[in-house]
């Protein structure tokens, strides 16, 4: 660790003092019954801290051992140009929270769907006849970068005050190569922009463009233009880390999901897909085939699916299951995934927002630890687990993000509750007191 001289105007250090739980999710990725380990310390006198230097986590615990740390490195937290203090208040620390499935960036809403599924139409059904996904595809193909990184600035505030520091932010609203690199500019903007840190993920094959609709081959055409016309110019744009499929019977078939993650794999794009969200599609297979970094949805996967995902796990090589809860709230299904077998075989699971102006318009992380436990039988923990350590992995960044370890990023949720329990069981509350990303404070209750 390095103490240059403390000129700075903004101190290099932040204490976070007086919290009585601090939940860490040291140790890796969680599967199996380690998901419900948050490697959690506990304070019945509320005196745990958290020290932070120069953007990374220094040391966690009992506040005279982490004085006892800094003083080993020369560092006072008591001088007030080297450090900033907050006080928890008894509060529980988390890691910051991490969403690694939205589709931030979009213009227009999406409300009218409401009632046309009250009337009885079905989501795929509204896509066939040139709505959902379509209609935003029209919205957003007139709207310009700035407007893009306006609407998307909107929603990462949403975000932010209820404790997320990293969002995955899908494109998928262009479907042609010049709309699509302007939803991944204005994702890289908003990145640039801070504090939240954004990871862009390519989503050209989200629904067949309407040029190509009319076509007996439409599908296949389409993938060709994603594949040849689309992920070059993509990849040469060098924002987009990641390549995603709707890979869904009636959208994209498995065969098809494969040619545009193989040829973004070439390109350098990791793969991610949305699988098996409505009907059983193969999506899970093909994800664990692939090595994918997540297959994400799963409502329906097939018990080969589940195998697959499991022996990869098994394997060392796992596919972290991306379980998406908001937005089986949101199309009013039942089905919310079968996230307690998935934990039983194994595999990892993660929870994201699926943010997007049709399926979820949520953008609260919170909300959807409520969901998983009121809804999906995971308990407070290994809900925290899916959007701390498990989504970093989900975003290949488990080395860096979501846990409280020396050494890591120095992202951290400070929240106005005494234990991780309470979280998801004030439903629709907002509980966070202080967000706080590679160790400044970014956001606190009361004060914007
Ligand atoms: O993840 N399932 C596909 N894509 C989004 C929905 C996008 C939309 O309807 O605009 C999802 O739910
Ligand atoms: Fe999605």
């Amino acid at each position: 660790m390095t103490t240059p001289a403390a000129t700075a105007s903004i101190p290099a250090g932040l204490l976070v003092e007086g919290a009585r739980e601090v939940v860490t999710m040291a140790g890796g990725l969680r599967r199996g019954s380690s998901q419900d380990d948050g490697g959690v310390v506990s304070s019945s006198v509320s005196d745990l801290a958290v020290a932070c230097w120069e953007g990374r986590v220094v040391a966690c615990g009992p506040r005279d051992e982490v004085a006892g740390r800094l003083a080993s490195e020369g560092l006072d937290p008591g001088d007030p140009a080297r450090f900033v203090r907050i006080d928890a208040a008894g509060g529980t620390v988390t890691p910051g929270l991490i969403d690694p499935h939205t589709h931030l960036v979009f213009a227009g809403s999406r409300e009218g769907e409401i009632t046309l599924r009250r009337h009885g139409a079905g989501y795929l059904e509204i896509l066939a006849a040139g709505g959902g996904i379509l209609s935003t595809v029209r919205a957003t193909r007139a709207a310009s970068v700035d407007e893009l990184v306006e609407c998307g600035r909107r929603w990462l505030g949403e975000m932010l005050r209820h404790g997320a520091t990293t969002v995955e932010a899908k494109s998928g609203y262009g479907l042609e190569r010049d709309a699509e690199l302007r939803q991944l500019e204005a994702i890289g903007r908003l990145d640039a922009e801070g504090p939240v840190e954004l990871v862009p993920t390519f989503l050209g094959a989200h629904a067949v463009a309407p040029e190509f609709r009319d076509r007996a081959d439409a599908v296949d055409a389409y993938v060709r233009d994603v594949v040849e016309v689309q992920l070059p110019a993509v990849a040469q744009q060098g924002i987009a880390r990641f390549c995603d499929v709707f890979c869904e019977e009636g959208v994209f078939t498995a065969e098809q999901s494969r040619r545009v993650l193989e040829a973004g794999a070439r390109l350098g794009l990791a793969p991610r897909l949305h699988a098996d969200e409505l009907r059983p599609s193969g999506g899970a297979e093909l994800a664990a085939e692939l090595g994918a970094a997540s297959a994400d949805h799963l409502g329906v996967p097939s018990p080969e699916g589940i195998d697959a995902l499991a022996r990869a796990a098994d394997a060392g090589s796992p596919v972290v299951a991306t379980l998406l809860p908001a937005t089986s709230l949101f199309l009013k299904g039942e089905e919310y995934g079968p996230a307690r077998r998935l934990i039983d075989r194994g595999i990892p699971v993660a929870l994201g927002t699926d943010f997007n102006p049709g399926t979820s318009p949520a953008p609260n992380l919170q909300l959807v630890l409520s969901l998983a436990v009121l809804r999906m039988g995971l308990t407070a923990t290994e809900a925290l687990a899916g959007v701390t350590i498990n989504a970093a992995h989900a975003l290949r960044l488990g080395d860096t993000h979501g846990a409280i370890e020396p050494g890591r990023q120095a992202d951290l949720v400070v929240w106005d509750v005494p234990t991780v329990e309470q979280i998801p069981y004030w439903l629709g509350a907002g509980l966070a007191r202080a967000v706080v990303k590679r160790g400044r404070v970014v956001w606190q209750a009361g004060r914007d």
